[in-house]
Order: structure tokens, then C-alpha cells, then sequence
């Protein structure tokens, strides 16, 4: 029996797959490489193809015996959403409702959803557990809150069982430097913070230092990626023990300033940068942190690359030697 890595060709799930191929399982990448990298998947198989085409996926279902999968292909250019919503909600709704008909026809009934803390849009309250509203603010969080609706339709109309992972900010790269981040274009604060370091950006520019935190910069929550594969691993296995769907937040309750990601930066690289403040973003919260205390209660999840030091150095060495 083998896993389904849909989008495993791209940052997070090259490292899903490494994880679950070194703990035994057969996994096959699905992706259509329009954002991941070939030299990411590494482990498994590979299959290219696009979810809009319905007849790939059926090869692909046809070819191995599927018994889950795990889905992060989609869009997730926050501001693109805004300007051309409906890219978003046909890759990231319609083409996951073709995968979803494929499972339902090789009855395939494991799914775990790579949702995103972008559906609780502006937090009342941090840290955000589970059961607060789901308000997004923009098409690509409401794309992804459109899907963990229809898992549970699916899953009360035709037995689907789904895990929905909410991860906050995934950052790092893998501690072996096999796989790492690489997005084009790039919007993530910890690559963007290092390619100043590295002199292919002339400055970071900071937006707002005006908020109400302690240094005046946003607070996020970043998350290892060694971190985030492990609870796929876990979400796996409670589906194999058929404990049930239920949905997480992965974060780690700690919230990080910008101002000390780049702190963070210029002392594990050792070099100096300029840093660049312009005006707040708008529609960008003071505060996003999210509690995993029912990750680590109910699946077992245990991070171990809390510190950001570790976080920005494990993507340091990734950046520095990068393959893709
Ligand atoms: N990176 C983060 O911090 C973060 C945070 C929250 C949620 N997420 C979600 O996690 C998932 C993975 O994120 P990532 O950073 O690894 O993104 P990524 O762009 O690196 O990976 C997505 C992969 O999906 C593939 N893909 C996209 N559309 C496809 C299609 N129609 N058919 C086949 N392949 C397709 C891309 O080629 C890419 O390899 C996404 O769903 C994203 O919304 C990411």
C-alpha cells in the first residue's frame, strides 16, 4: 500500500516524504512542478501531473495501491488570491474536489489537508486554539476553510476520514540539508531575511513598527518543518488506527517579532544587513500565535526545533548550499 504526496515536490511535502520513506512507508509524489522542484523528491516515486486532469489521477490510483493521502498542492500567494481569486478557488477548491472523486471511486477513504491558520483570519484572541471562529480575510484562506467544509460533508455523506492540520508559519529546512525552502517568487520572512544576509537582496524591509508588541514589529509563529512532517506522521497513523477526523493547529504557542527573526538572522550568519522600515501591511494582525496544546494532547505531537536560533540555522545551511 502506498501514500499519496500530493504537491510533494514542493517545500513542505519533500520533507513529509522523507520522513515517511525513512519510516517505511512507499510513498508516490503527485505534482505538476509548476512551484516544486524534481530534485526535492528525492524519495518514493514521482509522478507528474496536474489535479485538474482527472485522467493522471486516475492513472496514478490505477498504478498503486493507495491507501491515504496527504494533500498540499494549492495555491498560497496571499495577495495573488486578492487580485485573481479565481486561480485560488479553482486549484485549490475545484481541482482538490477531482481528488477527492478519484479516492471516492478506488475507495480510498485517508485524507489529511494542509490547511493554514489563514482561516481564522484576525484573531479575537491569541493564542488561537481550534474552536474559535473561522473568519478569513482573503480568497486563499477562504479557499482552504471551503475545503474543511466540504472534508466534513464528505466525511458525514461518505465515510471520508480526514485529518485538517492548520500549520501557522513553516520555516526551517531539513536538519540534513537534503531539502530546504525554496518558493519563486518568495514572500517568507526567514529566506528573504537570509537572502539579505547572503547579498541577493539589497535590504528586509519591515512593515510596521508601530503595533502593540514588545519592539513594535508583527509576531508570528514559526514552525519547524522537521516539526510539521512528524504530525503528518502522526495524523497518518491515527487514521491507520481509525481513531477519526478531527482538525489541529500546528504552532508552537511562542510567538516570534520580526525584528527578532532578523536579530536571529545576523547572529547565526554573522553578517550585517540593512533593515529597511516602511508602514503596516494592511490586513496584517499585530498577533498570530496558535495553540498546539491539542496537537501534543491528542496526537502525540512532540516538536523539537522550537528555538528560532535552531529554526533560521537549519535554513541557513539549506540556503547556503542549496540544490534548487
Ligand atoms: N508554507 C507555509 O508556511 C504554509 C502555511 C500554511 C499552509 N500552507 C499550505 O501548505 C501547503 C504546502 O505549502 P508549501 O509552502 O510546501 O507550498 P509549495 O508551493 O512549496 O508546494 C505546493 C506544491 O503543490 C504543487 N501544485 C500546486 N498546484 C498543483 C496542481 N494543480 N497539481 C499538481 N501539483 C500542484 C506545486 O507545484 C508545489 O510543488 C499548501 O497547501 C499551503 O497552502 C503552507
Amino acid at each position: 500500500m502506498a501514500i499519496l504526496i500530493c504537491g510533494g515536490a514542493g517545500y513542505i511535502g519533500s520533507h513529509v516524504n522523507k520522513l515517511l520513506s525513512r519510516n517505511g512507508y512507499e510513498t508516490v509524489v503527485f505534482d505538476n512542478l509548476v512551484y516544486g522542484h524534481r530534485e526535492a523528491v528525492r524519495w518514493g516515486s514521482f509522478e507528474q501531473g496536474d489535479l485538474r486532469n482527472i485522467a493522471e489521477l486516475e492513472n496514478v490510483f490505477r498504478k498503486y495501491r493507495i491507501d491515504a493521502v496527504l494533500h498540499f498542492a494549492a495555491y498560497a500567494y496571499v495577495g495573488e488570491s486578492v487580485t485573481d481569486p479565481e486561480k485560488y478557488y479553482f486549484n485549490n477548491v475545484s481541482n482538490t474536489l477531482n481528488l477527492l472523486r478519484v479516492m471516492r471511486e478506488h475507495d480510498c477513504d485517508k485524507f489529511i489537508f494542509s490547511s493554514t491558520c489563514a482561516t481564522y483570519g484576525e484573531p479575537e484572541r491569541v493564542p488561537i486554539t481550534e474552536d474559535m471562529p473561522q473568519r478569513p480575510v482573503n480568497p486563499y484562506g477562504a479557499s482552504k476553510l471551503m475545503v474543511e467544509r466540504i472534508l466534513r460533508d464528505y466525511g458525514a455523506a461518505y465515510g471520508l476520514q480526514f485529518v485538517v492540520l492548520r500549520y501557522f508559519n513553516a520555516a526551517g529546512a531539513d536538519p540534513d540539508g537534503e531539502v530546504g525552502e525554496s518558493h519563486t517568487p518568495e514572500t517568507h520572512l526567514i529566506p528573504l531575511v537570509l537572502d539579505a544576509a547572503n547579498g541577493k537582496r539589497e535590504d528586509i524591509r519591515v512593515f510596521g513598527c508601530d503595533y502593540d508588541t514588545p519592539d513594535g514589529s508583527c509576531i508570528r509563529d514559526y514552525i519547524h518543518v522537521y516539526d510539521l512532517a512528524t504530525a503528518h506522521m502522526l495524523a497518518l497513523r491515527r487514521l491507520e488506527k481509525g481513531l477519526g477526523s478531527d482538525c489541529f493547529n500546528l504552532g508552537n504557542a511562542r510567538g516570534v517579532s520580526v525584528l527578532e527573526v532578523i536579530d536571529s538572522a545576523k547572529r547565526i550568519t554573522g553578517r550585517d544587513f540593512k533593515v529597511t522600515m516602511v508602514g503596516r501591511r494592511p490586513g496584517d494582525p499585530a498577533k498570530l500565535v496558535g495553540s498546539c496544546e491539542k496537537a501534543r494532547g491528542v496526537l502525540g505531537w512532540n516538536p523539537v526545533y522550537e528555538d528560532i536560533d535552531t529554526i533560521v540555522s537549519h535554513a541557513w545551511q539549506w540556503h547556503q548550499n542549496a540544490r534548487y
